[in-house]
């Protein structure tokens, strides 16, 4: 497609809050609380704000840069700066660990959904007679219905995504982003009425400086701020490519990181102080948001309201990230193959829920099936995707930034002069990054 007919962004207001939107997403709260959870809290939390800044910020402004710079999605924005090199194959490594990750994302998304209408309905009684695990466990057993909830997700998210760029992406964007922000806020003021709400910022806030002596807390802050940010999956690239020239990256970048984090802190903010209010465990795992939440809205004053709300909140930052990522594959398809958008959306949106389904078995009938360290078929997949896949497409990322691109091109398609903001920059992508990220990618393929 030549570059004057390139899909835009309607605003820079669109472009950030569609960025956003894809960056705020389950990440943020169902897997931030548990992770953070599981790695104790404050100590991680200072980690994982120290990733943020050092690898997350400089890699999000060379995706975008990417993007820009060619007005092309991932795999051809590569092919553009690198035609005769073998770095021209890079970006197809981000269009393929996006449509994985959609394939899982979207049956988690999907348990939103089924959760969000329990919580609406009034009907999590029925949950709490058989005892929340065991009522979350039966449910994603069901060979059925977790799939019909994963196919509803899909079909959201073909549908704005066939909508474009602007009046598709942006649009709901702009709709949704606000109101997620308003939810969360609520959520926030809400938390503070809570009798366990200083023990619950406690938790997430003060450092416990023990824990920064365990190095799965420093790769699990790592793996965290890679898929919170959406690093690593051509996201960042594709959606760069859609952004005027005028526009000021460096900004945009810092302005997402922060937005990010915020929201996952906020989110914190929420969870732990409900679950302290009822003396539940926070360290729960995957679990902590659909297992010792739900609980804890059963018990709570309003918390059918809250719950509802919860689950909302979860459910719209679901949606627009997913939505980021099925762009990422429908851009690829329409430049590759001259596919219509729509074509592009359905075709894809279709071989990606097929995907997806065998993660969603894998906790009912096809539980049998086990890899990796005795993993089922979705966490394989999660495994392989984020522990693998995305530091591994990260580090090449960095690698391409820092080496291949020439020094002066890639300050330039940053907007970073050669100031010390630019040198900053530069050596981030060139040694910080690469190394931090190697360190993980070697520790986590040890670790299992
Ligand atoms: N960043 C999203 C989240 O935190 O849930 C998930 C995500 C979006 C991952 C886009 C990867 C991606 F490319």
């Amino acid at each position: 497609m030549a570059a004057h007919m390139r899909e835009r962004w309607g605003s820079g207001r669109g472009f950030l809050l569609a960025t956003l939107g894809s960056a705020v997403g389950l990440g943020n709260v169902w897997r931030f609380s548990y992770v953070a959870g599981e790695n104790g809290g404050g100590a991680f939390l200072l980690v994982y704000l120290v990733m943020v800044f050092l690898v997350g910020v400089p890699l999000l402004l060379g995706e975008f840069a990417l993007g820009r710079s060619t007005q092309r999605e991932s795999a051809a924005a590569f092919e553009t700066l690198a035609p005769a090199s073998r770095w021209r194959h890079l970006g197809l490594l981000g269009v393929i660990v996006a449509g994985l990750i959609l394939a899982y994302y979207a049956v988690i998304a999907g348990w939103v959904l089924k959760y969000l209408s329990l919580h609406l309905m009034g009907s999590t009684q029925e949950f709490a007679a058989a005892g929340f695990a065991n009522a979350f466990r039966g449910f994603i057993a069901h060979p059925l219905e977790p799939i019909a909830w994963q196919f509803t997700v899909m079909a959201l998210t073909v549908a704005v995504v066939t909508g474009g760029v602007e009046r598709g992406i942006e649009a709901v964007s702009k709709l949704l982003m606000p109101a997620l922000g308003l939810l969360l806020l609520a959520l926030a003021i809400h938390s503070v009425t809570l009798p366990g709400f200083w023990q619950g910022v406690a938790f997430l806030l003060q450092p416990d400086w023990r824990a920064l002596t365990r190095p799965q807390v420093y790769l699990a802050a790592l793996g965290q701020a890679f898929f919170s940010m959406g690093l690593a999956m051509g996201v960042m690239v594709t959606y760069g490519s859609y952004v005027a020239p005028q526009r000021r990256l460096p900004r945009a970048a810092v302005t997402i990181a922060i937005g990010d984090t915020l929201f996952a802190i906020v989110a914190g903010l929420v969870i732990f102080p409900a679950v302290f209010s009822f003396g539940l465990d926070p360290a729960q795992g995957p679990a902590l948001a659909f297992v010792v939440l739900p609980e804890v809205f059963a018990q709570m004053k309003g918390g059918a309201w809250v719950g509802a709300a919860f689950f909302v909140l979860l459910a719209i930052a679901a949606l627009t990230s997913a939505v980021s990522l099925l762009e990422v594959a429908v851009a690829f398809a329409m430049h590759r193959f001259g596919w219509s958008r729509k074509r592009a959306s359905l075709g894809l949106g279709a071989l990606i829920f097929v995907l997806g389904v065998p993660a969603s078995l894998g906790f009912g009938p096809w539980a049998g099936l086990t890899g990796i360290g005795g993993r089922g078929i979705l966490d394989v997949m999660d495994f392989v995707a984020a522990n693998i896949l995305l530091p591994l497409n990260g580090l090449l990322i960095a690698v391409f930034l820092g080496w291949v691109w020439r020094r002066r091109d890639a300050l330039a398609a940053c907007d970073l002069p050669s100031s010390r903001l630019g040198r900053f920059w530069y050596f981030s992508v060139r040694y910080t990054v690469p190394l931090l990220v190697a360190v993980v990618l070697v520790r986590s393929a040890w670790t299992g």
